[in-house]
């Protein structure tokens, strides 16, 4: 282990853990880290600051087309710069969030996001920040349409119940009633509108599920990581 590269595919709902999950993977096995969430969120900014109307689907698909994006693996500092400007605060708003679906359900959008995501797991696969060593990369269809080849693909889960608790707890330190109803809307109707388009919900063949409805993160870092190591076994 160590000589040959690996790509790390996961997949999973918002509040599943996933982002937090892959990265602290990704950190403890020397691995690049690809969160591609960030990209669509990228790409919805650049709409709003370019003034294109999310309506217009030929001119989010051109927009994104032209997106100056660049975007930093290092999972100890991951980032996200378009046109020169560093939008890793400005990406995670509410008003991205309720917003980038019109991105996420953009299928020419989705196509060109999916090529430069494609672009960087092979620039890691062979060399690039990791020097070879591969990546994690998380989001909606990692393991299914950017990455099926990955060499390890998991599909995180977690009941409707965890995820919406997570999500208040990051978004307003607490899951009391209010909190969870105002969250939501962000966790439930924007996967069941980005469901239209991806389908993340149930593992695709090949795909191992970790449920983290009962887990900590550690606990759940622990069950990729051992699903990282029978894979690399195997081969
Ligand atoms: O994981 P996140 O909340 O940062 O994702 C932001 C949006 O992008 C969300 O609406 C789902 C969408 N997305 C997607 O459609 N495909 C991906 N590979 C990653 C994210």
């Amino acid at each position: 282990v160590g000589d040959v590269s690996t790509v790390v595919a996961v997949d999973g709902p918002s509040g599943s853990g996933k982002s937090s999950v892959s990265r602290e993977v990704a950190r403890r096995l020397g691995l690049a880290f690809l969160d591609t969430g960030a990209m669509y969120r990228a790409a919805t900014w650049w709409c709003l600051d370019q003034g294109v109307p999310l309506t217009d689907q030929v001119a989010v698909a051109q927009a994104v087309r032209d997106l100056p994006l660049v975007v930093g693996v290092d999972p100890d500092g991951p980032t996200v710069v378009v046109d020169g400007r560093d939008v890793g605060v400005a990406i995670r708003t509410t008003e991205i969030s309720s917003r980038v679906s019109a991105v996420a359900t953009n299928l020419e959008a989705r196509a060109e996001l999916g090529r430069r995501q494609r672009a960087v797991i092979e620039a890691e696969r062979t060399g690039g920040w990791s020097d070879g060593r591969g990546v994690v990369a998380e989001g909606r269809d990692i393991t299914t349409v950017v990455a099926p080849d990955a060499d390890v693909r998991v599909l995180l889960t977690a009941s409707e119940e965890a995820r919406l608790a997570r999500r208040a707890r990051e978004l307003h330190g607490t899951a009391d009633a209010a909190a969870l109803s105002a969250t939501r809307d962000q966790v439930v109707r924007r996967d069941a509108d980005d469901s239209t388009v991806v389908q993340f919900q149930v593992a695709a063949d090949g795909v191992v599920t970790v449920d983290s409805s009962d887990l900590d993160l550690e606990q759940t870092v622990e069950a990729v990581l051992d699903v990282v190591e029978r894979a690399r076994g195997a081969r």
